[in-house]
């Protein structure tokens, strides 16, 4: 799918078929969230797979608007290893991940697998919540989940281009 078209036609899909993903398609996704602008090039992401079906039914455990990750092929946590910033305390490492997980998402979308983004930071009950259950070490800080799989329902675009957001030179006549 070309780019443009993807961007402009991706929604968020939470209703997935029972089929598992290839290894393949999984590879290239997280490919894609690698393949992510990031500050200094510092790359601090780390990224969970999750496909046991126990994992999977755990995650609405510690996150309420999840109940439907149970029934994806696959769910990636993206992480961030702070650690690896390189200016802090700037917390750059939330503008890489928010790119990667949009990397994500796309690539999926462009592959066609539905997936939606599911925010784990700044919730402190979400954060703490992965970090006990996929055992994240200390540095190491949950983000984002993203969960996937063979999409069961379309949801058409939206058209969302609204030109009273647009400022030129300054603040206020579009
Ligand atoms: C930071 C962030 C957090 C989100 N968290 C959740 C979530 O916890 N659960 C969920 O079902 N969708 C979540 N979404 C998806 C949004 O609900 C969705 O992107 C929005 O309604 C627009 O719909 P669309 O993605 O189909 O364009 C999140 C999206 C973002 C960017």
């Amino acid at each position: 799918m070309e780019a443009m078209e993807a961007i402009l036609s991706r929604r968020s899909i939470r209703r997935y078929t029972p089929d598992p993903l290839p290894e393949e398609a999984v590879r290239r996704v997280l490919e894609a969230g690698m393949a992510a602008p990031s500050a200094g090039d510092e790359r601090p992401w780390h990224f969970v797979v999750i496909t046991d079906k126990e994992m999977l039914a755990a995650i609405p455990g510690f996150h309420s608007l999840a109940r439907f990750v149970p029934n994806a092929a696959v769910a990636i946590l993206v992480c961030a290893d702070v650690a690896l910033s390189k200016y802090p305390p700037a917390d750059w490492w939330v503008q890489d991940c928010s790119a990667a997980t949009q990397n994500i998402l796309l690539a999926a979308h462009a592959t066609g697998l539905g997936a939606v983004w599911l925010g784990v930071h700044p919730v402190k009950t979400r954060i703490d919540g992965a970090r006990a259950l996929f055992r994240l070490p200390d540095s190491i800080v949950p983000f984002s989940l993203v969960s996937l799989g063979i999409p069961a329902t379309r949801k058409e675009r939206e058209q969302r281009f609204d030109p009273s957001r647009i400022h030129r030179e300054r603040w206020g006549a579009p």
